[in-house]
């Protein structure tokens, strides 16, 4: 499995600013041993999928909804973005999470429908400060994991390990600690039978830093906010991960 560095733009970026994004990135010199993929706003799914089209970038959403279509103002369904041509979508960010009230159960119908839809999911997990404080990280990681593999145990996804505290802080995780919380995934992971799971790391990922997490034999690669807002800065990260 190719390592995976993915843009997650949450709510940045114009149309024209994902053109522009898109054209720079596409005149760059992607190394074919790594899978990039970027994560627009559903409003630029389709300028970025025309665009991407044939390309080695793929395309990613930050969201879906479990249900196929029905009465549900204001979200965008699984069938929807399968009809775009996405192929991954991001599930149970934290902002999602934390934010927005999204619950494990919730979290885990998205990465089904996900799942049995043929997107790959990129499940996102991770402990806030507290949670760390208290000791609990493993067993919150534990928990959001279960309740997703308790309604599907598909192989051939994503996680992403992201603390809560150091996404967009500046201070990433240790990376050994990363290492540590990916084997654990990938223990519950092998534990339900999922095969060709990749691990992500997420949170505060830069350009210096991330030589620090590719050398960690159990990361599969990045989830990148605020540094792959920048074509030249995700480029660089793209090319750091060895
Ligand atoms: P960050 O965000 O790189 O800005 O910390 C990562 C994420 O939220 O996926």
């Amino acid at each position: 499995m190719r390592p995976l560095l993915a843009a997650n733009w949450k709510m940045h970026k114009t149309l024209s600013e994902v053109e522009a994004f898109l054209d720079t990135i596409l005149g760059c010199d992607l190394p074919d041993d790594r899978e990039v993929l970027v994560c627009p706003t559903f409003l630029h799914l389709h300028a970025a999928a025309r665009r991407l089209s044939g390309s080695r970038v793929g395309l990613g959403a930050q969201n879906l909804h479990p249900e196929k279509k029905g009465a549900f103002t204001g979200e965008v369904s699984w069938h929807q973005l399968v009809d775009l041509g996405v192929s991954y979508v991001i599930v149970g960010h934290s902002e999602r999470r934390h934010l927005m009230g999204e619950t494990n159960e919730f979290v885990a119908r998205k990465f089904a429908a996900a799942a049995s839809a043929g997107l790959m999911p990129i499940l996102c997990v991770g402990e806030t400060e507290a949670e760390r404080r208290e000791g609990r990280t493993d067993a919150v990681i534990a928990e959001q994991m279960g309740a997703c593999l308790e309604l599907a145990a598909p192989s051939g996804f994503v996680v992403a390990y992201e603390p809560v505290w150091a996404i967009g802080s500046g201070t990433p995780v240790d990376p050994a600690e990363a290492e540590r919380v990916a084997q654990a995934i990938l223990r519950t992971c092998e534990a339900r039978g999922c095969r060709q799971v990749r691990v992500l790391y997420g949170g505060s990922v830069k350009p210096e830093n991330v030589a620090s997490f590719s050398a960690q034999p159990h990361l599969q690669g990045a989830l990148v906010g605020g540094a792959s807002l920048k074509a030249e800065s995700f480029h660089q990260i793209i090319r750091s991960w060895t």
